[in-house]
Formats: structure tokens, C-alpha cells, sequence
């Protein structure tokens, strides 16, 4: 059975292990702890386990979904659509009227999850994420000094909203 309640101080170093394993620049603990700990950060538990967790802010009648992971072992199976609708039942107990978020171009299943729960592109930031991609100076040598690295390309943000 999955539970998905508030965080309690225990639950965050296991769930920033999760957060950080597919993350190319993860945020430090602390700042994933303040998040978490927020009062409204929701964290999903099957038979004692943590599995997923999403990060939520407010600000007056808007919600902004900062993260949503899923461990990888239990993805493709209703969690993060589990997790997002008991997200949802917060908002509308807050009486917030819309839900915003922020997601890489390339993340296709993040998207298809996102427009399938009702969210519709609504922008999109140039260079907003870190890339894992380095790109070397002309010689392209494996020997080349760190200070012949130009800049990693970065990746546009779209920006999704829904409507409560
Ligand atoms: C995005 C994520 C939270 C989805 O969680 P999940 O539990 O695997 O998703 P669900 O099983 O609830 O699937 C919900 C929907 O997402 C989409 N989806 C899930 N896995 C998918 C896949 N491998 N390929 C394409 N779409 C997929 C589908 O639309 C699916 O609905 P459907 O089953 O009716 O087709 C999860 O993949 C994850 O943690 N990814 C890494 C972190 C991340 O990218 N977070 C988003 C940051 S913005």
C-alpha cells in the first residue's frame, strides 16, 4: 500500500539519496532539507520504504512543483501520478488555483506524465539546466587542461501550468 503524507525529519537524507542519483547538478542537502521539511513537501512509502517524494512551494493562491522523483525501481507502475494527485488534494485544500512547473525539454516522461494530469506548456527558459556534456578546445585531447574546457551547452526549461 502506498502512503503519501508530509516529510518527517527522518525521511529526508533517504529520499535526497534518491534525488541526487540522476541528477547532473543536485541542489546541496540542506537546501533539498529546507524544501522537504517545508510543511507541505509530500513523501510516498510503500511497506516502510521511501519511493518517491514531491517538493511543493506556495506562494499566496500558486503552487509550484519544484521536484518529483520516483526511485528507480519502482517507476512505471502509478507512483509519481499517485504522488502529483495527492499533491493535487493539497492544493485544493489550500484553495490554490493554479500549479506550476519547470521541466527539462528532453524529459520526455516527466512530460507525458505532466500533460496527461491537465498541465499545458506556457513558456520556456533558454539555458536553464546544466548539461553533462563537455566540450573540448580545437585539439580535443584527452590531456587538455581543465582551462581549455569551454563552457558544457545547457538545455531550455519549458515551463507547465495547471488550472485547479
Ligand atoms: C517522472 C517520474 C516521476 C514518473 O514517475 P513514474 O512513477 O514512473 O510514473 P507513473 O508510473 O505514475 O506514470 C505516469 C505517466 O507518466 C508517463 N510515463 C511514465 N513512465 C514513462 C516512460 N518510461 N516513458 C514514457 N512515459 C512514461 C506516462 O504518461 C504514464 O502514464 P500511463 O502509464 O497512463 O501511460 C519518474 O520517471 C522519475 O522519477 N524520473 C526521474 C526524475 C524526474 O525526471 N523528475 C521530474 C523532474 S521535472
Amino acid at each position: 500500500m502506498v502512503i503519501v503524507s508530509k516529510f518527517a525529519k527522518a525521511d529526508v537524507s533517504i529520499a535526497y539519496n534518491i534525488f541526487k542519483k540522476d541528477r547532473i547538478s543536485p541542489w546541496s542537502f540542506t537546501t533539498f532539507e529546507k524544501s522537504a521539511l517545508n510543511g507541505i513537501s509530500l513523501v510516498a512509502k510503500q511497506e516502510c520504504d521511501i519511493t518517491g517524494y514531491v517538493l511543493l512551494t506556495s506562494v499566496l493562491d500558486e503552487f509550484t512543483i519544484e521536484d518529483i522523483t520516483v526511485s528507480d525501481d519502482y517507476r512505471g507502475q502509478g507512483l509519481g501520478r499517485r504522488i502529483m494527485e495527492a499533491g493535487f488534494e493539497l492544493a485544493n485544500k489550500m484553495q490554490q488555483k493554479t500549479v506550476y512547473l519547470e521541466v527539462r525539454c528532453s524529459n520526455q516522461t516527466a512530460i507525458k506524465l505532466y500533460r496527461s494530469m491537465g498541465f499545458e506548456l506556457v513558456g520556456e527558459r533558454k539555458n536553464y539546466y546544466e548539461t553533462t556534456s563537455n566540450v573540448f578546445s580545437a585539439d580535443n585531447s584527452s590531456l587538455a587542461s581543465p582551462y581549455s574546457k569551454i563552457s558544457a551547452p545547457r538545455e531550455n526549461a519549458y515551463v507547465m501550468k495547471k488550472v485547479l
